[in-house]
C-alpha cells in the first residue's frame, strides 16, 4: 500500500469566515525527546504523504527548520503556499504593546512566509516559564488572567488580520468564563480555539459551547500525549491508548489505539492534531480519516470512556497566592483571581 494519503480525500472543515482546514494536522512540538531536525524532517515527510495543516508555535523552537522544507516544499512544487493551512502561536512573554507584531514577524520570517492561516495567543495570560523547567517552578512575575490585558493583546491579533499578516486567529486553552467575559468584546472572534481533548478529556461544555458560537475546536494531545515528559505527569493520569474501551475497539478495526483516539475526535467534529516523527504512525494517523469509520455504538461507548483528565495542568504558570494548578481552569465557573 503506497504511503500517499490524497489531500482531496481527507475531509474538510469550514470556519466561519469560509476558510477551509483539513480535519486532521500534524502537531509540531518535538519537547524533550525529539530535536528540531527531526520534528522538522517529519513535517517534509509528513508533506509528502498528504498532510495539509501544521500546528506550529515560537515556543517549540523549531519555526525556522520547519521553514525551510516548506520553502523547499514550495520550489520543487510538492505543494503550493495556498494548499496549507499554517498555525502558530505567539508565546506568553510575547503579549506586551508591540510584541504580538513582533512575534508573528519572525514567526513568519522563520517559516519564510508571508502569512500565517491562523495565528494563536498560546495562553491566555502572559505568564512565562523556562523551556524545560520543573512542574513546581514558579515564576514571581505570573499574574492571574485579566480582561483587560488578555484583550490588550487580542488587540493586536487583530491587527495582525487587518494587516493581512494572519488570515484568521484563534486562542488556546481558554474556559467558558473567560470567554463569557472576552467574546462580547472582540472585533475580530477567534475562528479556532485550541483545548486539550482526548477521549479521557473531552471538555463536553467548553467544545459544544465553542461550536455553538461557531469557534471550531481544535484538538490537542489527541492521543493523551502518553510519551510527555515526566514533569507533566501526575499519579491520577490515566492514559487513553490503555483504556480497555479503546483497546477493544482498536482489535476490531485492527489499528493501534492511538488510531481509535484520532478517528473518535474526527467523526465528534473536533480537528486533532497528534504529534509523530515515525512515518507509520503519521500515515497511519492521516489515513484513519478516509477509512473504515468508528461505528455509532463504538462512537457512543467512546463517550463514556471520559475520565475528565486533564494532562496539560499549566502549574508552571501559577501566580502568588494560586491554591494549585485548578486556580487556572475556572472550575466554579467564575474566573479564579
Ligand atoms: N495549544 C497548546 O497549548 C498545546 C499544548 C500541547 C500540545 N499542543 C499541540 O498538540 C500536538 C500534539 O500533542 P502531543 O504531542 O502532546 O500529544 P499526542 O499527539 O496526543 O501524542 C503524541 C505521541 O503519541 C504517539 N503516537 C502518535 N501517533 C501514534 C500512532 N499512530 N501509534 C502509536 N503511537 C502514536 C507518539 O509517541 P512516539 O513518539 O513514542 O512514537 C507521539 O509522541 C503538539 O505537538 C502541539 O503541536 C498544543
Amino acid at each position: 500500500m503506497t504511503n500517499f494519503v490524497d489531500p482531496k480525500k481527507v475531509p474538510q472543515k469550514a470556519l466561519y469566515n469560509g476558510t477551509q482546514i483539513p480535519c486532521i494536522g500534524m502537531g509540531t512540538f518535538g519537547s524533550d525527546r525529539f530535536t528540531p531536525d527531526q520534528v522538522s524532517q517529519a513535517v517534509a515527510g509528513a508533506i509528502k504523504v498528504g498532510y495539509r495543516l501544521f500546528d506550529c508555535a515560537s515556543v517549540y523552537g523549531n519555526e525556522d527548520l520547519i521553514g525551510k522544507v516548506f520553502a523547499q516544499a514550495f520550489a520543487e512544487g510538492t505543494v503550493k503556499r495556498e494548499e496549507l493551512f499554517i498555525t502558530s502561536k505567539v508565546w506568553n512573554d510575547m503579549h506586551g504593546k508591540g510584541d504580538v507584531l513582533l512575534s508573528c514577524a519572525k514567526t513568519l520570517k522563520d517559516l519564510q512566509l508571508d502569512y500565517i492561516d491562523a495565528y494563536f495567543v498560546h495562553w491566555p495570560f502572559p505568564n512565562y516559564h523556562a523551556p524545560g523547567c520543573d512542574g513546581d517552578a514558579r515564576n514571581p512575575d505570573s499574574k492571574p488572567f485579566s480582561v483587560d490585558r488578555f484583550m490588550a493583546t487580542w488587540r493586536q491579533m487583530e491587527k495582525l488580520v487587518d494587516m493581512g499578516l494572519a488570515k484568521t486567529i484563534g486562542m488556546s486553552s481558554m474556559t467558558i468564563p473567560k470567554l463569557e467575559a472576552v467574546l462580547p468584546l472582540c472585533r475580530i472572534k477567534p475562528a479556532l480555539i485550541e483545548m486539550e481533548l482526548h477521549p479521557c478529556f473531552q471538555q463536553p461544555e467548553l467544545y459544544d459551547y465553542c461550536v455553538a458560537r461557531g469557534i471550531q475546536p481544535i484538538g490537542f494531545c489527541p492521543i493523551g500525549s502518553p510519551t510527555r515528559p515526566d514533569r507533566d505527569k501526575t499519579e491520577t493520569d490515566v492514559a487513553d491508548i490503555e483504556v480497555p474501551e479503546v483497546v477493544e475497539i482498536a482489535k476490531a478495526h485492527n489499528v493501534h489505539p492511538a488510531v481509535i483516539c484520532l478517528k473518535w475526535a474526527v467523526q465528534r467534529g473536533q480537528i486533532p492534531i497528534p504529534f509523530s516523527i515515525h512515518e507509520k504512525e503519521y500515515v497511519s494517523n492521516l489515513r484513519c480519516t478516509i477509512e473504515d469509520p468508528l461505528t455509532d455504538k463504538e462512537m457512543e461507548i467512546l463517550k463514556t470512556v471520559d475520565k475528565n483528565c486533564r494532562l496539560i495542568k499549566g502549574q508552571v504558570f501559577l501566580w502568588e497566592g494560586a491554591k494549585g494548578w485548578e486556580d487556572l481552569w475556572d472550575l466554579d465557573g467564575v474566573i479564579t483571581k
